[in-house]
């Protein structure tokens, strides 16, 4: 046995003495041996082609036809991710956006205000991880009226070891054990409505459609009309997309591969070096995803069924340290896969393009401020609506804001007025005071701990010097 497999072999122990699905286990000994073989799942642009897809704004749903597809469909929220890029160790979600609110809050009564008005069913069930389970379930413990019959509001996404990056062994980390393991991205999915036994229940309970969203994005609110769209469709699988635009010129995009014809989603990790301009032509690619998907819940047990449970989906290989925390622990690897990557699985998948109003995600504290600000207002349905003209550009000092604690430090009294803001950009250490309002492009800069008072109206080219 060479050293590398005894990697794997030492893994798979450490997962069934953990008590992991088996189903799972096999599944990540799938991506093992992908990553083993060094496995690039590089998409070449010659073999693929740019798509063209219909737009939400177009399509004729009728109302009666909305009113069933969602009376049919379950919400799925990703949540299991632990906004690792914000400094965090908990789910995302627990963060407050405004009025005492968090993200859980709003989405839940978001789901409760649909179900109202529609009469639907609609479960809101969350995908947690180890990590945010009991931080989650905590917080919606406030919503009595959650549960739908007897299904839970939760499923746990499965758990697999990290590995060293130099012998892809599982890591042994005595001082913090729980670092020692990751959830295996939000391709898990799949595996773990399998697992736990939930699809079959949902299917059961006689729900026809699943609508999976990040936990992050307050745009995703499971759509009548939407669903009506995919219901009336009749495709086993769909992802929301939406226009680039050149801050998304770096990011994945979607794509027909010429082989087969089918649908690909082409991540930058997925892009040869040679590639990079095509990946960056906007005119060409012209639509990436939001990670909000539409599933059939049938056509998802078929597929799965008759693949043993394992959908093959690219591999992503996520290089970190063992602990986040320190720099100087050692590195390993952890094997992801990501949901959208699925829509190559379905023959017959579609896409359709949704507005930026479906599109609100928080992967930064930039856009953390831009959510607390009045650029949306939040409705009585819960939903957001755009009130500023624009999404001004946010651009936060990473010194002193990027993670979360530091960054509410510095807005004591809550966000700045962004409404009428062209663009905001923070240099150096400065802490707001109330009520400040952001107008055109504002620029801060300067030495030292700073203050911007409270009232203060910061407007045009103004700099740290004079504000
Ligand atoms: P991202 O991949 O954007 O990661 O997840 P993240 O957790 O938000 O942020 P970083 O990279 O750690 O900073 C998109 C959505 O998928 C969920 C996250 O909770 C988020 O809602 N997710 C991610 C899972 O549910 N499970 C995973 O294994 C990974």
């Amino acid at each position: 046995m060479s050293g590398r497999s005894s990697g794997l072999e030492m893994a798979r122990a450490k997962m069934a003495d953990a008590g992991v699905d088996p189903v799972a286990i096999e599944t990540f000994a799938h991506y093992y041996r992908l990553l083993e073989h060094g496995e690039t799942g590089m998409i070449p642009e010659s073999s693929i082609e740019p798509v063209d897809i219909e737009s939400l704004a177009d399509a004729e749903v009728a109302d009666d036809v909305a009113a069933d597809a969602i009376g049919k469909t379950v919400a799925i929220k990703l949540n299991g991710g632990l906004g690792t890029s914000m400094g965090m160790e908990r789910a995302k979600s627990l963060l407050c956006v405004r009025r005492g609110l968090s993200f859980l809050d709003i989405i839940a009564r978001q789901a409760l205000h649909l179900r109202a008005e529609y009469d639907a069913r609609l479960p809101l069930i969350f995908m947690n991880s180890f990590r945010t389970s009991a931080d989650t379930l905590h917080a919606l413990g406030r919503y009595d009226e959650l549960a739908v019959g007897d299904l839970p509001v939760e499923f746990l996404q499965n758990k697999e070891p990290k590995l060293l990056a130099d012998s892809l062994k599982p890591v042994e980390w005595p001082k913090e054990p729980e670092l020692e393991w990751c959830p295996p991205g939000h391709g898990d999915i799949y595996t773990a409505l399998r697992g736990t036994g939930l699809l079959d229940r949902l299917i059961a309970e006689g729900y026809r459609y699943a609508f999976v969203s990040n936990s992050d994005n307050l745009g995703a609110v499971p759509a009548p009309r939407v669903a009506g769209w995919f219901a009336a469709s009749g495709a086993p699988f769909a992802i929301e997309a939406v226009r680039r635009t050149p801050s998304d010129k770096k990011g994945g995009h979607f794509a027909r591969r010429k082989a087969d014809g089918r649908l690909v989603l082409r991540e930058t990790a997925q892009t040869l070096p040679e590639d990079r301009e095509a990946l960056a032509d906007l005119s060409r690619h012209r639509f990436c995803s939001t990670n909000n998907i539409w599933f059939d819940l049938r056509a998802m047990k078929a597929t799965l069924d008759a693949r043993d449970g394992v959908l093959g989906l690219p591999l992503i290989r996520n290089e970190k340290n063992v602990d986040p925390a320190d720099p100087d622990s050692p590195r390993v690897i952890q094997v992801e896969t990501a949901m959208g990557a699925a829509i190559e699985v379905f023959e017959g998948a579609r896409l359709i393009e949704v507005g930026r109003d479906r599109f609100i995600p928080v992967k930064t504290t930039n856009d953390l401020l831009v959510l607390r600000s009045d650029v949306y207002e939040i409705g009585a349905d819960f939903a957001l609506t755009q009130i500023a003209a624009d999404v001004p550009y946010v651009e936060l000092d990473a010194d002193h804001y990027q993670v979360v604690g530091e960054f509410d430090k510095r807005f004591p009294e809550g966000a700045p007025s962004l409404a009428k803001a062209s663009s905001l950009k923070v240099e150096g250490d400065w802490t707001f005071g109330h009520g400040v309002q952001v107008v055109g492009d504002v620029e801060l800069g300067g030495r030292g701990a700073q203050r911007v008072p409270a009232g203060e109206v910061l407007s045009g080219d103004a700099s740290g010097s004079d504000a």
